[in-house]
């Protein structure tokens, strides 16, 4: 018999859903800067949102088809970075991960929020206003309910809810948007969203924010480079020319000028996922949102996820952030190397909001149960377009 590894202690917690998730969020934790109290109290809050799936042992297949990654880990992990200080962790998870259906997965959603709120003396009051509208009966769509912790220093995270606009079927996703919005006393700001193929999420922030805000998910299909900067509609909103510069170093050489699909870039045999941006409307007397997000799926125009860090780096040093965490970051979530697959950095985003200094968020994938092989290039493809 051969000697136990000395990980086996940590390699057995880690062989559950729980255990390994906890494990990313601690080691990334110190990354951040947390400190060992607040990176401990955040990695059990999330072991206890995942409820029953957290034990559930990874040799299984994941607990339901979550479309919160690509391969159903119902966890993901993002940095938001700003010039001068260190980047805040956030965690994004399905409460209701694994529970016999939409309805039920909404209810558990609902019933985790709330518990994780109360604990924290945060209001859901807004939530609470909407739920007739994103939990009907029998919800449709790709998600019932997600939430988001901002995880600051002191252990009491900042809340994110993400609703699901398609819950009364697709056709009525844009009267929902509306109904909520307008609930909410942001009258005008349907109207002021540009035009987009789907309404993808409507998300709340509840709790200690400064300027809590209302935010509109549109996913973008085929939208050509040259007219991404176009889609802000934020008053003394971003240049629409940094906007697609920001696209263009994402996307990387691959990107045509005149569209981001349909060409022959690396991944001809995958439709790309779609552009998204996010609007954020926070005062309801101004009508037009105060906050742009673009979120570019870097995972589906790099070959491999060295590539996608690569021009994470170059982004975050142009926007003079610091893209030192950015390798510890990856090493915390995964042991294997990032050319080994693809997937890993899931979005690259780019914020803009009233008052603030522009954001860079990357979204490092969980993998818990897969990871998607890189792109086999030709060594005469490798070199076209560059
Ligand atoms: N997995 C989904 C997607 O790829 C939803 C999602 C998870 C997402 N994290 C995200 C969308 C970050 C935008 C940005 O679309």
């Amino acid at each position: 018999m051969t000697a136990p590894r000395p990980d086996t202690a940590r390699t057995a917690a880690a062989a559950t859903l729980g255990g390994h998730t906890a494990g990313q969020l601690l080691r990334l934790s110190r990354v951040a800067g947390l400190s060992e109290a607040d990176s401990q109290i955040y990695a059990r809050t999330l072991v206890e949102a995942l409820g029953p799936v957290a034990h559930r042992p990874l040799d299984l297949p994941p607990p339901d088809d979550s479309f919160l990654s690509d391969d159903h880990t119902p966890v993901e992990f993002s940095l938001s970075f700003e010039p001068g200080r260190a980047p805040t962790l956030r965690v994004l998870l399905e409460p209701g991960a694994g529970a016999a259906g939409p309805a039920r997965n909404g209810a558990t959603g609902l019933r985790v929020l709330r518990e994780l709120a109360g604990r924290w003396g945060v209001t859901t009051d807004r939530l609470d206003e909407l739920e007739d509208l994103f939990f009907p009966p029998s919800p449709e769509g790709p998600l019932a309910l997600w939430c988001a912790l901002e995880l600051r220093p002191g252990g009491v995270p900042r809340v994110k809810a993400y609703l699901n606009p398609a819950a009364n079927g697709p056709e009525h996703a844009a009267k929902t948007v509306r109904k909520a919005l307008k609930r909410l006393g942001h009258r005008k700001a349907f109207t002021a969203l540009p035009d987009g193929d789907r309404h993808l999420f409507f998300a709340l922030d509840l709790g200690d924010w400064d300027e809590p805000r209302v935010k509109v998910y549109l996913a973008h299909h085929d939208v050509p480079a040259a007219q991404v900067g176009g889609l802000s509609r934020m008053e003394g909103g971003p240049d629409p020319a940094e906007i697609e510069e920001f696209l263009r170093a994402a996307t990387g050489p691959e990107t045509g000028a005149d569209g981001l699909r349909g060409d022959d870039g690396p991944r001809p045999r995958l439709v790309r996922r779609p552009l998204q941006t996010c609007h954020a409307f926070t005062d309801t007397a101004a009508g037009l949102p105060s906050g742009f997000t673009l979120y570019v799926p870097v995972r589906d125009h790099a070959p491999h996820d060295g590539e996608a860090l690569a021009r994470a780096t170059e982004l975050l040093r142009r926007y003079g952030m610091d893209p030192a965490p950015l390798l510890p970051a990856v090493a915390a979530v995964t042991s294997r190397q990032p050319e080994d697959g693809v997937g890993l950095v899931a979005y690259l985003g780019l914020a803009h909001q009233h008052g603030r200094p522009p954001r860079i968020m990357t979204y490092l994938s969980s993998e818990a149960y897969e990871v998607r092989p890189p792109a086999v290039t030709a060594p005469a493809e490798a070199t076209v377009g560059r």
